[in-house]
């Protein structure tokens, strides 16, 4: 233990697997006494925890590097130092290459060596330190819990990790190579860390996984249990009043896992269901293991256990291959989906994945339908706001709001949610009705308390 307190900076990139983990890190490193700081500028230890999914992304670190080293050189005229480290998917990725494109980093570390940040940081202060191991140990049994403190600070609603890396070998996709094999916690570690959450105030978990419902963790009871059993038990947790769940992937929706959509109002009634592309013939080059058939058959029956259920996708625009007729066919699934939200992103090809060597077609192209793809989902996830007016709707509220008198919340369905309130406070869930929507957010009142009780003083 060091009573000596230090400064971390962690910025994060890429999925929300990354903002877990990059809590997670400074908690490993609270008790060598760093404490968070949301500037780079005074900070004694920079991580950069990096995203190597599209090329954009991976390039960012290289020009945020060379502005660490900026800030680094200034702070050395002072007489004062710095360390710099680059965590994440781009770390695992290219290892000691980072060493050598970007000069001025002392430690890169993979995603899966989390735990021995302590001992790596103390390694390098005496030379550079690459470790991107997967290491035979779980990193979660190492890793030290938050303090109640942290936990408050960060909010309400949590993410937690269950099920890390991925099987399955989408031919764009990086994330087994850089995450590695699937792996499921096991479930009696997953519940002390909800319960701990919720005992410090957590009132919403969302559990997290690169395929979070090929969950297979080993159960107390010495069966694997299945993301549905997981949510069953986790939604019994005194205190936790919403859950949800992602990424998914349509291969694994179990009957368990659409039973609970069906059976626990805990669970939010918004399901991120990536599908990519609409044409049969690219979802098999793509090998995603499904036809548009089956995703559409899919919905149908989740919807059918929650009729009330929203869904958002991701889509890929110009993967290699990729004919005007392909394209048209995913704009026909979007329209008969009818997406709340959604992420869509021109294919990037990257390297060591089986598409970046397929026939690659013209970067324009992809622009192109992305642009048209965006448009149509924008105009859904609108219309899908304009259909919550008039609805009632429970809010989590999570942070203060925009003006004065104002708090500010998420709905069911993800949407930040503002309402004129003196009486709810932070990790509050009320029922409100939704009275008008902007850009981005809904507006709306609570249900069952007189207006002039609500006022501000
Ligand atoms: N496991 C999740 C996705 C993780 S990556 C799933 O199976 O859906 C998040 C999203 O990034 C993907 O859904 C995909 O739409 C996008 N993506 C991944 N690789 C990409 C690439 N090479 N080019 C463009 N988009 C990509
Ligand atoms: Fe990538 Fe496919 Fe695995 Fe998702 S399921 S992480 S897209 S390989
Ligand atoms: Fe990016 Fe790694 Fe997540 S590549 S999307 S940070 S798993």
């Amino acid at each position: 233990m060091n009573s000596h307190p230090k400064k971390l900076f962690v910025r994060s990139y890429g999925c929300q697997m990354n903002v877990y983990d990059a809590q997670r890190m400074a908690d490993a490193l609270a008790p060598e006494g760093y404490v968070e700081t949301q500037v780079p500028d005074d900070a004694d230890l920079i991580v950069l925890n990096t995203c190597h999914i599209r090329e954009k992304a991976a390039e960012k670190v290289y020009s945020e590097l060379g502005r660490m080293r900026e800030l680094r050189a200034e702070r050395q005229t002072r007489g004062e130092d710095m360390m710099i480290a680059v965590a994440g998917c781009v770390a695992q990725a290219e290892g000691a290459e980072i060493m050598k494109r970007a000069r001025g980093v002392d430690l890169v570390v993979g995603p899966q060596s989390y735990h021995r940040l302590p001992d790596l940081v103390a390694r390098a202060k005496a030379g550079k330190v690459v470790d991107t191991e997967f290491p035979a140990e779980d990193k979660f049994a190492h890793l030290p819990a938050a303090s109640r403190e942290k936990t408050l600070a960060r909010g309400p609603a949590a993410f937690l990790t269950v099920q890390e890396g991925c099987d399955k070998f989408c031919t764009f996709c990086v994330v087994p190579y850089t995450r590695g094999a699937e792996v499921s916690r096991p479930v009696s570690q997953v519940v002390a860390e909800a319960e701990r959450l919720a005992a410090h105030g957590v009132r919403e978990i969302t559990l997290l996984g690169q395929n979070v419902n090929a969950f297979h963790g080993e159960g107390p009871d010495g069966k694997v249990w299945g993301l549905g059993r997981l949510l069953v038990r986790i939604a019994g947790i005194p205190g936790v009043a919403r859950l949800r769940y992602t990424t998914s992937h349509p291969r694994d929706m179990d009957d368990e896992l659409i039973a609970a959509h069906r059976d626990l109002k805990e669970l939010m009634p918004y399901l991120h269901l990536p599908v990519q592309s609409g044409s049969d013939r690219i979802l098999d080059a793509m090998n995603r293991g499904h036809t548009a058939r089956d995703y559409l058959a899919l919905i149908d029956r989740i919807r059918a256990a929650q009729p009330d259920l929203a869904l958002s996708s991701d889509f890929i625009t110009g993967f290699p291959g990729e004919t005007d007729e392909d394209f048209r066919a995913t704009l026909a699934l979007v329209r008969k989906v009818g997406y709340a939200s959604s992420f869509s992103f021109k294919y990037s090809p990257r390297p060591g994945t089986p598409a970046a060597d397929m026939d690659q077609i013209p970067e324009a192209v992809r622009s192109e339908r992305l642009l048209e793809l965006q448009a149509l989902l924008e105009d859904q996830r609108q219309a899908f706001n304009r259909s919550c007016v008039g609805r009632e709707m429970d809010v989590l509220f999570d942070r203060a709001g925009r003006n004065q008198g104002q708090v500010a919340g998420r709905s069911p369905y993800l949407q930040p949610v503002q309402v004129d309130s003196s009486t709810l406070g932070i990790g509050d869930v009320a029922r409100v009705r939704i009275v008008s929507n902007g850009t981005n957010s809904l507006f709306g009142e609570r249900v069952g308390v007189p207006a002039d009780m609500e006022t501000v003083a």
